[in-house]
């Protein structure tokens, strides 16, 4: 545990953890909308005058619409993992920041840069990890192990960063963890178990987890994969560890998205079967041409899938909307994000003791 952090109460009464994965019927439906091409080239060269004409540069995660992440490049901005994305919008000169990607990461970019003004597409851009968190339910858990150095994964809300000692992405969680567990450190991990359990599994380090999930990579299916991989036998597997443990111990590679782009060129594969958002095939493709990206299997046998591959948050980034948040003032100050100073200097905190850590 930190010396210099706010000691926790001890509660004497023990609390049942309940599962906190989000309910499907609180998982919203998102079908973007076809462009013609012509639309699609205005609605680009119009975001890029609105991001000069508003002193602001374009931060997009690897999940969202390919065309939002080629203008993010094309205007000077920035595709990333969660990770980098948060550093890039904490290290560049614009006035504004504009995240393409889901609310924790505003909320990061925000944290990081709290004299800079940070908006959204759309602000209900939500991710069931955060949502699987409620910052009172977390915060009971924190005080009933005062014991523990409580670590936050980035997809959680300020609140939830506000309570803990340390923010890790995937990116990054595994040598950090490897760091706390050196020191003698017991972990309380917070909100995914799946991410939780392969840490655990890979530096055997003291973890009590949390019980949520994402609903995009729990649906991928260990039995389809391997039936997959029976069909294209000299294929690799890359997998998110945000995925079931099984799905994980099939996988030729686990990692970050960035960590999943970089494998897949130094594979030596030339097919790969893909266990993340299919969001991430617009870079793959991109920086492998002649390699070719499949998804992995989300429905399996006589299941069906709710979010297929696809997180449907990340698919509320699209030009359109992008497009007509920059366009319209008000439209815009609605997908500002705010955060209380208190809450905010509170999670600078870990975050930026995450972001020390990996420049180390
Ligand atoms: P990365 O940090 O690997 O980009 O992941 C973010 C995320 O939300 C994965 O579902
Ligand atoms: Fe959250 Fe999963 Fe969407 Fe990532 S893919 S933002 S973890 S719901």
């Amino acid at each position: 545990m930190l010396d210099s952090l706010p000691r926790r109460v001890a509660q004497r009464k023990t609390l049942a953890l309940p599962d906190y994965s989000l309910a499907a019927e609180r998982i919203p439906q998102h079908v973007p909308a076809v462009l013609e091409d012509a639309e699609r080239r205005r609605l680009k060269v119009r975001i890029a005058e609105l991001l000069k004409e508003r002193d602001a540069v374009l931060v997009a995660h690897y999940y969202v619409d390919g065309d939002v992440q080629d203008l993010a490049e094309e205007t000077g901005g920035f595709v990333s993992d969660s990770l980098e994305m948060a550093r890039f919008g904490r290290d560049h000169p614009a006035g504004a920041l504009i995240v393409a990607g889901v609310r924790f990461m505003g909320e990061t970019a925000k944290v990081l840069s709290p004299g800079k003004r940070v908006f959204m597409p759309t602000l209900e851009a939500e991710c069931s990890l955060d949502l699987g968190c409620p910052p009172d339910d977390f915060k009971a858990f924190c005080q009933e192990h005062p014991d523990r150095t409580v670590v936050v994964y980035a997809n959680t809300s300020v609140q939830v960063k506000a309570l803990s000692d340390w923010v890790v992405t995937s990116s990054i969680a595994l040598p950090i963890i490897e760091h706390l567990a050196a020191r003698g450190e017991k972990i309380l991990w917070a909100p995914d178990k799946h991410l939780g359990r392969y840490i655990q599994s890979r530096t055997n380090a003291d973890m009590l987890l949390w019980s949520g999930a994402c609903v995009v990579h729990e649906e991928f299916k260990a039995k389809a994969l391997h039936d997959l991989k029976g069909i294209y036998p000299d294929a690799g597997i890359l997998v998110h560890p945000e995925s079931p443990a099984a799905v994980i111990d099939i996988a030729d590679a686990v990692g970050s998205t960035s960590q999943i782009i970089k494998a897949a060129g130094e594979l030596p594969h030339d097919l790969f079967i893909v266990a993340t958002d299919r969001g991430i095939f617009h870079k793959l493709r991109q920086r492998n041409p002649h390699k070719r990206f499949i998804e992995a299997p989300t429905a399996g046998d006589g299941a069906t899938c709710r979010s297929c591959a696809h997180c449907p948050w990340m698919a509320m980034n699209e030009l359109k909307q992008l497009a007509q948040t920059l366009e319209d003032g008000e439209r815009l100050a609605a997908n500002e994000i705010h955060i209380e100073p208190e809450v905010g200097r509170r999670a600078m905190l870990p975050l930026e003791r995450m972001l020390g850590f990996s420049m180390a």
